[in-house]
């Protein structure tokens, strides 16, 4: 093994190795400083990330596993975001998390680390961190949790819930039979058990070869998540062993795994986003484009909410997500490595589908081609996105006469007013939602219907965002418009009235308006006010550094990495 990086505190004789050693003592062996690896559990477990709560179980037995393999484990707090309870969206958090978390690895003395995520943003956080330090470092996931059922049937957690809102709003579901359904929505420990955005990262972070393949999608009570933990806790004292970092297996090839992966389980649109921003923190120039090229081919495997039926304890009984990677085998790199050092495609041989209801052959798919498909036109010269297999087909080539929203809360001021000049046919924009203009990006293309169109059994609509959309949400939604308004995209320049003509085979936005018309607008004063920068603090930061969907979100400065070089020492 070559010199452990934690050495560099703890060897020695002089003052400094002194206090490294003794304020970590505290009972420990003398022999926990004498080249046994130093295993830091970067921990996202939190009271107000509910999500993760369970996760402090899940370290124990990562810490049973890094003992029992010579290591020395470290328990990490890190940031940590829970989805439904920050503000304004945890988006907003997800690269503070990712710095706060890299600086934390490298300003301590650790050889490698067990990363715990769940909740959606906490995965990409802890990977963006992880490849911008360069330590060896693999992923535990908290796993969903269990399906709960309300008056007969199963419910989503996300997906049901903008269900039984927009049934309440049209009048068939009262607020008491409504709020009666929440304590059945959550039923246990774990994360969204939708196709969600958790879900997706998880098995994306899998299929991108930072998990132990075979764990992502084991449900958070089950038991064989803890035993999977303990083992993982012992690869880490491999991993540092055998020095593998993310920059010696994470590739391209990696990504085009993880791609093809989101298409075959249907995964989140936010997915995009954080493989983006995973990439840039490795130097790997992976683009929206990819996403279209690698995923248009993909066909859809997993009848998952929103876009199905069923929800993520079904998928693991069903086989789990090995079953599913099986059935496109033949559309992954076979070059692939995952921490454990084997390809990924080595562990697709023994994996079966018990349940062809839920996990479709390649031959009998639920949709021949599920991937996103990038949009491009005079309204996102960017390029925007849509995921064609959660939206309605009658819409997928559709003209429609904007109705415009300058931000979220112009969005909820007007949306139900009787007087909306709106029908079915209109296209609902909705701007103000990107990375700088909120700021931080917030789940809300995916707008709620006006009421009056819900009870004349109105279901879906075109809307066209600069913001994102939840992974448990569904609809012909084309969001991450780029540039987004804040930034000077002409999403900023529509107005209520134009035409827009959305054609997603053709990969087409156009907004109906000539050039030279649309050059002489100017934004409205409502539409800049909203866009007034913060004063200080992280938001300043954010908002002056944050890059457009199509570049991960990330802040500028952080794209690459430092590796995990301490130069100086001092006290
Ligand atoms: Fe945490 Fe959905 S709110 S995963």
């Amino acid at each position: 093994m070559t010199e452990l990086r934690s050495s560099e505190w703890y060897d020695g004789d002089d003052r400094n190795a002194y206090i490294h050693r003794a304020w970590m003592r505290r009972g420990t062996p003398s022999s926990t400083f004498e080249g046994r690896p130093q295993i830091a559990i970067a921990n996202t477990a939190s009271d107000l990330t509910p999500c993760n709560a369970h996760l402090d179980e899940v370290a124990q037995s990562v810490k049973h596993g890094i003992y029992e393999a010579g290591g020395i484990p470290l328990e990490l707090p890190v940031v940590s975001l829970g989805e439904t309870q920050v503000r304004p969206t945890a988006m907003l958090w997800r690269n503070m998390a990712a710095m706060a978390t890299e600086e934390m690895l490298r300003a301590n003395p650790i050889d490698g680390v067990v990363l715990l995520g769940g909740c959606d943003k906490t995965i990409p956080a802890l990977l963006m961190a992880a490849a911008s330090v360069d330590l060896p470092a693999v992923v535990i996931p908290g796993g969903p949790m269990l399906t709960g059922h309300f008056r007969g049937e199963a419910l989503g957690c996300g997906t049901d819930v903008w269900r039984l809102s927009e049934e309440m709003r049209a009048g068939n579901l009262t607020k008491d039979q409504f709020r009666a359904s929440e304590s059945s929505t959550i039923r246990s420990k774990g994360h969204c058990n939708t196709m969600g955005t958790a879900s997706t990262m998880a098995l994306v972070a899998e299929a991108l070869g930072t998990i132990v393949p075979g764990l992502a999608g084991t449900p958070a009570p089950d038991a064989r998540l803890l035993e999977a933990s303990h083992e993982t806790g012992r690869l880490a004292v491999q991993l540092v062993a055998d020095d593998r970092r993310p920059s010696t297996f994470l590739t391209k090839a990696n990504f085009h795994n993880a791609i093809v992966a989101l298409a075959a389980i249907g995964g989140s649109t936010n997915a995009v986003v954080h493989l983006i921003a995973i990439a840039g923190r490795l130097g790997i120039d992976l683009t929206i484009d990819d996403f279209d090229r690698i995923g248009a081919k993909v066909p859809l495997l997993v009848n998952l909410q929103p876009a199905g039926r069923y929800l993520m304890d079904d998928l693991f009984r069903a086989g789990g997500f090995l079953a599913v990677m099986r059935e496109v085998r033949d559309l992954l790199d076979p070059e692939a490595l995952t921490i454990t050092g084997k390809p990924f495609v080595d562990y697709l041989d023994d994996a079966q589908i018990w349940d062809a209801d839920v996990i479709s052959s390649r031959g009998n798919p639920l949709q021949p081609a599920a991937g996103i498909t990038v949009i491009r036109g005079s309204l996102a010269p960017g390029g925007a996105i849509i995921k064609p297999a959660a939206a309605s087909p009658h819409l997928l080539k559709h003209r429609g006469r904007a109705v415009v929203f300058d931000s979220i809360e112009d969005f909820h001021a007007r949306i139900d007013d009787p007087d909306l000049d709106i029908d079915a046919d209109s296209v609902m924009v909705l701007r103000g939602c990107g990375p700088k203009g909120y700021p931080g990006m917030p789940e809300v293309s995916n707008m709620p219907l006006p009421a009056k169109l819900l009870a004349q059994g109105v279901r879906d609509m075109v809307r066209v965002c600069d913001g994102r959309m939840s992974g448990t949400a569904y609809g012909t939604v084309v969001l991450h418009v780029t540039p987004e308004a804040a930034a000077g995209g002409p999403l900023a320049l529509v107005q209520t009235g134009d035409w827009i003509n959305l054609d997603v085979r053709a990969g087409r936005l156009n907004l109906d308006v000539p050039a030279d018309e649309l050059a002489a607008r100017t934004p409205n004063q409502a539409t800049l006010d909203g866009y007034a920068a913060p004063s200080r603090g992280w938001e300043r930061m954010y908002v002056d550094h944050v890059l457009q969907a199509d570049q991960g979100a990330d802040l500028d400065f952080l794209v690459g990495g430092s590796g995990s070089t301490v130069s100086r020492e001092s006290h």
